[in-house]
């Protein structure tokens, strides 16, 4: 997810880019940059890793005098194809420095892609996937008879080609009056002002010029100039464009008008997900394409560790039932803050999947180090391009839910649990323990959740009022069996880290065996039942945990599959989420429990995006 502005107009192009990287910064900080057409025949252009401030710094050491024109395109970066460093900052420039361009997505074809231009002597500077668009435009706009001369017919004649998801925004040192941007699946939204427009990834980055905007339908392409705007289909005919205003102010703005980046990012989850899975099954078959082992490691592993903390924990406790059912590989799961401690037996045949959002958990990099000590392979499930653990892993397979700046996983969770399942998935295909057909039908399954997702999304009224019914509770206990396990337990910790309010989670079956004990009149329990055409004896088992709890006078909150009718004479309240498989159900139960978390916490008065004692990143052991 990053950041990107176009702009033609009046005003200073370096000042309006600038400010509109600012206001756009929580999309990513990996690397920042602007490129200006200054009217002669020149683009000027500046991009430095790290934040906005080192791209600052950069232009200041130049002098700003230097940075002179009104079109401006900008980016700030959440690197997914290639590290953030220098080389691979926005913008990219073709080999004759006329053209440039700025990318949010990531383009899927784009190694064919890369190599047709290697193939055609182009020389390529970065690790992008973004570079070669602006090589291909270049040679449509200068070499192809089609569209020379022409650049809107040369973007368009590009993107028809792509796949995959993106923005990109183009500028031309010989069209300084015009931005030219397409979009597929990532966001762009226009600015109109008078005399000027403005192109960009959210409504923040020029709401304080205007707040006309325009939205714009998939697969569309805008033109820009200093008099209005076209927007076009990619076969270069009118396409529709629906005129807003904007209504937020600048700080929801940014929020996408959320109070808190974490509802925000619990919204964008049915992204997150597929994100993650977008370019992993190509021709019947689920490749790990950033991966880096080839099938035969995968094939040779007899046993797998997952090590992990927190949240990140618990997506590998889930990826535990996946990879067993799956693969007949035994899986171990470990808190990685325990796992160098003891003498856990590891060899060349062990895979150990090392699971981190920021990539750069001090528990998780020493367990790392130390099964690598033990020469296991460590495959890393990471969120963060070029961060600490994926470089000393043998292996990384990204999760490409987009920068979280809420301190609560929520949409890296849910991400997680994607790519524990497709490593998964790429461990049966290579041993053979599932057919193509069935793994096929697995990945269909996994395709159809954000769908579900965004079904569930907009129906969690009831979650937020049962949040306030129960946000002066003492206590509150989480319940699951098998994959609604782990669920409880993230359910709790959400609760505690949110809303500092004491919370369990337990596995059903072992309420009996003590935790029962603190069972009493009106204590809410949160129970996670399996859907019974999935799990007939587990549904069944579960409803006589409930049963003793409500004997015991508790009130029962249960989240349960739609059209589980046997289910409501258990609940004091019925938490419905759509219908999945049995292993996929977790992407769709913790979702209540997050927003029921959050809004426990606004209830009590606490700052959602920062809970106390509480970092985003823990970079001490
Ligand atoms: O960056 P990581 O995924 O390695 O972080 C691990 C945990 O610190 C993290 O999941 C933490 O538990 C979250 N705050 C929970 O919401």
């Amino acid at each position: 997810m990053c950041g990107i502005i176009g702009y033609v107009g009046s005003r200073g192009g370096l000042q309006v880019g600038v400010e509109a990287l600012r206001r756009m910064e929580y999309r990513g900080y990996d690397s920042a940059g602007v490129a200006i057409a200054d009217g002669t025949g020149n683009l000027i252009i500046e991009r430095k890793a790290g934040e906005l401030a080192n791209l600052e710094a950069a232009i200041a050491v130049r002098g700003s005098g230097e940075f002179q024109g009104s079109t401006v395109i900008g980016h700030t970066r959440w690197a997914t194809h290639g590290s953030p460093s220098d080389r691979n900052a926005h913008p990219h420039l073709d080999e004759t420095g006329k053209i440039a361009v700025v990318h949010n997505g990531i383009i899927e074809n784009f190694a064919a892609l890369r190599e047709e231009l290697l193939a055609a002597g182009v020389e390529l500077k970065s690790e992008t996937d973004t570079e070669v668009t602006a090589h291909l435009v270049s040679r449509a706009y200068f070499s192809c008879p089609e569209t020379a001369g022409n650049f809107v017919e040369s973007v368009l004649s590009v993107v028809r080609g792509l796949v995959g998801a993106f923005t990109l925004v183009f500028t031309h040192a010989d069209h300084p009056d015009t931005v030219v941007a397409a979009r597929r699946s990532t966001p762009l939204v226009v600015g109109v002002g008078e005399g000027e427009t403005f192109i960009a990834s959210d409504v923040a980055a020029f709401i304080e010029h205007t707040r006309n905007a325009v939205e714009l339908d998939q697969d569309t392409a805008v033109v820009a100039r200093t008099d209005g705007f076209e927007v076009l289909n990619f076969d270069g005919t009118p396409s529709v464009a629906r005129p807003f205003v904007i209504d937020w102010d600048l700080e929801a703005a940014e929020k996408g008008g959320f109070p808190y980046f974490m509802l925000k990012e619990i919204a964008e989850q049915p992204r997150a997900v597929s994100d993650t899975l977008r370019g992993h099954f190509i021709d019947g078959r689920v490749v790990l394409d950033e991966q880096r082992l080839a099938e035969q490691d995968l094939r040779e592993v007899d046993k797998v560790f997952v090590v992990a903390c927190g949240s990140a924990y618990h997506s590998g406790l889930l990826a535990k039932y996946a990879i067993e059912h799956w693969t007949r590989l035994p899986v171990e799961v470990e808190l990685a803050s325990e796992f160098r401690y003891r003498d856990s037996v590891l060899d060349s045949s062990t895979l150990v999947l090392a699971i981190s959002q920021s990539g750069e958990t001090a528990d998780t990099l020493e367990a790392v180090r130390h099964a690598k000590a033990q020469k296991a392979r460590v495959l890393a499930v990471c969120n963060t391009n070029g961060s600490q653990i994926p470089r000393e892993a043998d292996a990384v397979l990204y999760t490409h839910a987009g920068p979280e700046i809420g301190v609560a996983s929520t949409k890296a969770f849910l991400a997680q649990v994607t790519a524990n399942y497709l490593v998964g998935l790429a461990l049966a295909q290579a041993r053979g323990t599932k057919s193509p057909g069935d793994i096929a039908r697995e990945f269909a399954d996994l395709e159809a959740v954000p769908e579900l997702i965004s079904r569930l999304l907009e129906s969690v009224e009831s979650v937020r009022e049962l949040a306030q019914r129960y946000s002066e509770s003492s206590t509150i206990l989480f319940l699951g069996r098998h994959v609604g396990y782990p669920v409880a337990l993230e359910g709790a910790l959400k609760l505690k880290e949110l809303a500092y309010m004491h919370a369990e989670g337990f596995a059903a079956g072992e309420l009996k065996h003590g935790p029962i004990a603190l069972v009493e009149e009106d204590l809410p329990i949160i129970v996670m039942v399996p859907s019974p055409k999935t799990h007939p004896i587990l549904h069944s088992k579960i409803l006589s945990n409930i049963r003793e709890v409500q004997a015991r006078g508790a009130r029962t909150i249960v989240i349960a599959s739609e059209g589980d009718e046997t289910v409501a004479p258990f609940a004091d309240h019925l938490i419905e989420i759509p219908s999945t498989s049995g292993l996929l159900q977790p992407l769709l139960s913790t979702i209540p429990l997050q927003i029921f978390a959050a809004e426990v916490a606004q209830a009590r008065g606490y700052n959602v995006d920062k809970p106390r004692n509480l970092a985003k990143s823990v970079t001490v052991e």
